[in-house]
């Protein structure tokens, strides 16, 4: 099945960039996987597509605006058309706030929120040249929503995600461009697996103990899979969404509520 759209997906490499990824194939888009993880990347495509026709791999580092500039223009090269970028990658390390150096402060702001800036900006300039309209859809967390404890860089990337989010949808819903953000709770992914174990280790605890510092908070009493984050990316990417423009949906099974 094909709707004849195309997305881009950053960070779809591995955990909920791919399950992303996956959920927009199904609904009939053909999708660009844009990873710095070349080799993740094309394999997450070929899981896809196994011919390649309708899932293709990218490699780009978000920090770097060229390679997103690239990405997205290599997109519509290839597939002739472009309606859907999801700014997924990020990165999420423990920074206990005496710990932050400039590198690391440079790197997470690099990837979480200039990456974002590039993937708008990137995206933009297609829609304009395309002549239509488009949908943004942008990672940020329950982290972006309230400030995680020794979560200093992390969650504060993901507030500025919120902002980007609010001011790009001002900017450009003239244009018929929607841009929304999603924020995940506490998911099953490479990502949290290594929260989770740099909380209990420095705790000085067993690795269950850190999975259960963040999911003791959750209503609905089980951690989200990247299913629960790739069904309400599903939504905001179709025509479903197309009268909500600067919102954040939380899924994170109760956790916050705003
Ligand atoms: N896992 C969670 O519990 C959780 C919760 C809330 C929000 N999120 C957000 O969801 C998004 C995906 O998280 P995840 O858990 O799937 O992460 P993950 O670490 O499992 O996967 C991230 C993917 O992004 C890619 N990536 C990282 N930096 C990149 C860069 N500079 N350029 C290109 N690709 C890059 C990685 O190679 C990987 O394929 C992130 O923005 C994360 O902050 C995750």
């Amino acid at each position: 099945m094909t709707n004849n759209k195309v997305a881009v997906v950053t960070g779809g490499a591995q955990g909920i960039g791919f399950k992303i990824s996956e959920r927009l194939f199904n609904d009939g888009f053909n999708v660009a996987i844009v990873d710095y993880n070349e080799q993740g990347a094309q394999q997450a495509a070929q899981q896809l597509s196994s011919d390649g026709s309708r899932a293709i791999a990218i490699k780009a580092d978000v920090a770097n605006r060229d390679d997103v500039f690239n990405a997205v223009r290599q997109t519509v090269e290839h597939f002739g058309d472009f309606h859907v970028i999801v700014n997924n990658a990020g990165l999420g390390p423990m920074t206990p706030i005496d710990s932050i150096t400039p590198e690391q402060f440079e790197k997470v702001y690099g990837v979480n929120v200039a990456g974002v800036l590039w993937g708008i900006q990137a995206a933009h300039e297609q829609f304009k040249q395309l002549n239509h309209g488009g949908k943004i859809i942008n990672a940020t967390s329950q982290a972006g929503v309230e400030g995680n404890a020794g979560l200093s860089l992390y969650s504060s990337t993901k507030f500025a995600v919120r902002g980007l989010t609010q001011v790009a949808a001002r900017d450009l819903a003239h244009e018929g461009i929607t841009v929304n953000a999603f924020a995940p709770g506490i998911v099953n992914t490479p990502m949290m697996e290594s929260i989770a174990k740099s909380t209990a280790e420095e705790a000085g605890q067993p690795e269950e103990w850190g999975w259960q510092q963040f999911s003791s908070q959750i209503a609905l009493g089980r951690l989200s899979e990247p299913e629960d984050v790739s069904n309400v990316v599903g939504f905001l990417a179709g025509k479903d969404s197309d009268y909500i423009t600067g919102q954040t949906i939380i899924v994170d099974g109760g956790m916050r509520f705003h």
